[in-house]
């Protein structure tokens, strides 16, 4: 239960009337729309996430645990915004001003900047900030310390985060300024976090990644001004973050040659393809129930994958302890990489080794049949450029990729067809 406060008057009314001023209705087709004039936030890699870039007047939520590198992202952006003639206002409530400092040296390159810092909390000197200077650009650092002495409770708490974030988004929308919200969320505390503010702003970023793995993902999980499936990809360097071009190559690096138990991948993240490398563990198990353990893929789809295996291929997994893992540590919900799992799970069985040239696409059903996954045009691509020489793919797609050279396609309709394959 958390106790939620009731605004009366205050910081809620003057919200409304805000948004009443353009309650006017008015016709559809007088209404003018200006060519988009996206602001780039000369990181690619979060203009791919943003669809293009800032919409000015935009209100972006940046959530992700502590310590994953939000600030330093917001930074770098800072930095590239402020470069290209920007108005950019950095507001901390978290840092002290040497502290970005250290941080901004660190990452390098700010010298001939003008973008601004200021350490508030205080929401009401935050406005008077942002009404007497107009930036073109705010970053709040975080969302959690700022506090709005109007409404009772304390940073951080539902009532704090909520009013605050209601007084930013009549800022942003009222002086057409882009305003980018640091939000943590922690594990236990996810009420007090960001998710109560995701249906206020207008696209909602989660940074993510394993904090001791070097690469994170930014990704999108919002967005009123384009998709929610895209992906930018980063690498935590000692200069802060880098951006990762092409995260295929980056997952695949130091795949084994010849091991049993691995197997390629390809999964599409918004509109690109991603080949990654599946792993398996499959031993038998010493204690009396198995173990069944992933990372990186969906528990409830592996043991259907094992369940189809022993069933319909009459392999004895009942009582084997089964790890997969996907490499490089990304998360993969996608059916599309089924049948790359069920062959790194055979292929660890037998201890076998797939062709490390081979890439296995489909999804499988329960009684063992490889059914069709979209895009695959555009996945059999992503493999032939990567020089992979062998792709199996759900057979009905088989039309699908006749035009493309460089790489023999094999049609499978059953797993039994790609299990054929390990050799
Ligand atoms: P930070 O941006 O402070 O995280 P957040 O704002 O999400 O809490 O990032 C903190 C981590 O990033 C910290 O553990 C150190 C690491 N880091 C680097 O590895 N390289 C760098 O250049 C910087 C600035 C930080
Ligand atoms: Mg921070």
């Amino acid at each position: 239960m958390t106790e939620q406060e009731v605004v009366t008057g205050g910081s809620s009314s003057k919200t409304a009337r805000v948004l009443s001023a353009a309650a006017e209705p008015t016709k559809l087709d007088q209404i003018k729309l200006t060519e988009e004039d996206r602001v780039s936030t000369g990181i690619g890699e979060l203009d791919r996430v943003l669809g293009g870039g800032i919409v000015p007047g935009s209100m972006i939520l940046v959530g992700g645990d502590p310590g994953i590198g939000k600030s330093t992202l917001l930074l770098q952006t800072c930095r590239e915004l402020s470069r290209s003639g920007q108005r950019v206002l950095y507001i901390s409530g978290e840092e002290s001003l040497k502290q970005i400092k250290m941080r901004a040296d660190r990452l390098g390159g700010f010298s001939d900047t003008g973008m601004e810092l200021c350490c508030e909390t205080d929401l009401t000197a935050i406005a008077a900030i942002l009404k007497e200077r107009k930036p073109d650009v705010v970053v709040i650092d975080s969302i959690q310390t700022m506090y709005n002495e109007e409404v009772s409770g304390t940073p951080g708490s539902v009532s704090q985060v909520r009013e605050s974030t209601a007084v930013l988004l009549q800022l942003s929308k009222s002086l057409s300024i882009s305003v980018f919200i640091v939000g943590h969320v922690t594990k236990e505390g996810t009420v007090a976090g960001p998710r109560i503010l995701e249906h206020m702003v207008d696209t909602v970023l989660y940074f993510e990644g394993d904090r001791h793995a070097s690469y994170r993902i930014l990704r999108g999980v919002k967005n009123r001004f384009g998709s929610t499936n895209e992906i930018g990809v980063f690498e935590m360097m000692e200069q802060g973050l880098a951006e990762v071009k092409n995260p295929s190559e980056y997952l695949l690096s130091g795949r084994p040659e010849d091991a049993s138990g691995t197997v390629t991948a390809c999964t599409i993240e918004g509109t690109r393809p991603i080949l990654l490398e599946v792993q398996a563990l499959v031993c038998q198990t010493s204690f009396g129930i198995p173990r069944r353990q992933s990372s990186g893929a969906d528990l409830n789809r592996i043991n259907l994958l094992m369940a189809v295996l022993e069933k319909r291929l009459n392999m004895h997994l009942g009582n084997c302890d089964a790890y997969v893992n996907i490499a490089g540590g990304m998360r993969i919900m996608e059916p599309a990489v089924d049948l790359a799992i069920a062959m790194a799970i055979v292929s660890s069985f037998l201890n076998k080794a797939v062709s490390g040239k081979l890439i296995a696409i489909g999804e499988v059903g329960l009684s063992g049949e490889v059914r069709g996954v979209s895009q695959i045009e555009q996945r059999v691509q992503e493999a032939a450029k990567l020089g992979y020489e062998t792709v199996v793919i759900p057979k009905v797609g088989i039309d699908r990729v006749k035009g493309i050279r460089g790489i023999r396609v094999i049609g499978a309709s059953s797993v039994q067809d790609a299990i054929a394959l390990i050799k």
